[in-house]
């Protein structure tokens, strides 16, 4: 059964562009249905890509509901972890694209986290020079973040991220229960951006996540091994996962509806590029740890608390606005030791991020929780992005 409590959230772009993200528990079971409804009368074949361990998990229920709408469907699955998001995977499904004969009038899904999705995305907005996409997210990060907004990407040697392109998905269908199989620091990573998104997206979506993360925490303590079960608690602590991961979407889909392409010279603070708060400290953690011992969320989790010791030495916020970020974080799970990391290094890294402009970093900073300002890095002695580092890499969380 499908739960229709939870409202659809819309993404409003220009000429016919727009599209519903639907979300629920047991949302899987209306794949079909959902994209007979989001593809043109046209389409006949969808390919998937996932990987094998999402694909043994979820890929029979989503063929059985494609097929039931009458879809013809072929998958192709890639390796597991970021290191197979690159061009050389791209190349290989896009022949299969070939292969199976998908025309323009088709699409392709992504079934999994934000590593498939990234690259089915980019692959969609290539073959044939673009078809249809759905994206079918089934890692929180990927739920409330990656697979909404259009952007896709391969990584190669020189970064992440390198090649990419701007594709949005015709539908994105969320199915909260795929998340009873996530590995608990996968969860962590996803809350992590869940608490970016509150923490420039404002006080009242901080606040939700951080109440539904208690309830939710209490909730995975009591019931260890019963995650699985269908009982009534199961039932509503779910509805309220949904809720919140409608809220989140909410969010994205409004900054991504104001900046789409996110726009070189924007720097206030409804502008795409305040998604990318925790995110300068957050890559630089990632890249000095060779991405070997952290997930991208947990980085971000250090990130965030870094720009906010930055934004109160400049004395745009107040210490206790430090504390109840720290304390949301806290929430989000475990993170891994940073407190033996050099802070030079990670100063050098800084210098290379991708989000450098004209030289100097573009600082996501807070001016008060629930609300971003960039500041460039030419205003921020470097001695208190020093500070600020050490300081964030301490906490133990
Ligand atoms: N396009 C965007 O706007 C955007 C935004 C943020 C991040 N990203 C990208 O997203 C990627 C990270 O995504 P991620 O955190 O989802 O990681 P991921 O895709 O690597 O998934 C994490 C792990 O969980 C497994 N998994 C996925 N769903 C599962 C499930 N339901 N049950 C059990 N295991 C499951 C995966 O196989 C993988 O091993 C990065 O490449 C990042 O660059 C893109
Ligand atoms: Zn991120």
């Amino acid at each position: 059964m499908t739960d229709k409590t939870v409202p659809r959230v819309r993404v409003r772009l220009g000429s016919s562009r727009s599209y519903d993200i639907e979300i629920g528990a047991g949302a899987l079971e209306r794949l079909g249905e959902v994209s007979r409804g989001a593809l043109s009368p046209h389409a006949r074949r969808i390919v998937v890509i996932s990987n094998r361990r999402v694909f043994d998990l979820y890929g029979a229920d989503a063929v059985r509901a494609l097929r039931s709408a009458g879809f013809n469907v072929a998958h192709w699955l890639m390796g597991d972890g970021e290191r197979h998001k690159s061009l050389l995977t791209a190349g290989r499904s896009l022949g299969f694209l070939a292969e199976t004969e998908l025309e323009r009038s088709d699409a392709v899904m992504a079934l999994g986290g934000g590593v498939v999705g990234d690259l089915a995305g980019f692959v969609a907005a290539v073959y044939l020079r673009g078809v249809a996409f759905i994206q079918v997210p089934t890692t929180l990060l990927a739920q409330i973040d990656s697979s909404v907004g259009g952007k896709t990407a391969v990584n190669t040697p020189a970064g992440k991220n390198m090649i990419g392109a701007f594709h949005q998905p015709r539908t994105v269908v969320v199915d909260v229960r795929t998340l009873r199989t996530l590995p608990a620091r996968e969860m962590t990573a996803g809350w992590c951006e869940a608490i970016k998104q509150g923490a420039v997206g404002g006080l009242k979506l901080l606040n939700q996540t951080c109440r539904f993360l208690a309830a939710w925490k209490r909730f995975s303590s009591a019931h260890h091994e019963a995650k699985t079960g269908a009982d009534a608690q199961v039932v509503e602590v779910e509805r309220g996962l949904a809720k919140l991961i409608a809220a989140q979407c909410a969010f994205k889909a409004r900054i991504v509806a104001g900046d789409e392409r996110e726009e070189e010279g924007r720097t206030d603070y409804r502008s795409r590029r305040v998604l990318n708060f925790g995110h300068t400290i957050g890559h630089a953690l990632e890249s000095a740890t060779a991405y070997k011992r952290f997930r991208h969320g947990e980085a971000v989790g250090y990130g965030m608390l870094a720009a906010a010791e930055i934004s109160v030495r400049l004395g745009l916020i107040e210490a206790s606005a430090l504390e109840s970020l720290r304390a949301a974080v806290h929430l989000a799970g475990r993170l891994p030791r940073a407190d033996d990391l050099e802070h030079e290094s990670i100063l050098r890294l800084l210098r290379l991020d991708k989000k450098v402009v004209g030289g100097h970093v573009q600082w996501v900073l807070l001016e008060r929780l629930g609300r971003a300002r960039i500041v460039s890095g030419s205003e921020i002695p470097t001695r208190v992005v020093r500070d600020s580092i050490t300081a964030a890499l301490q906490s133990s969380t």
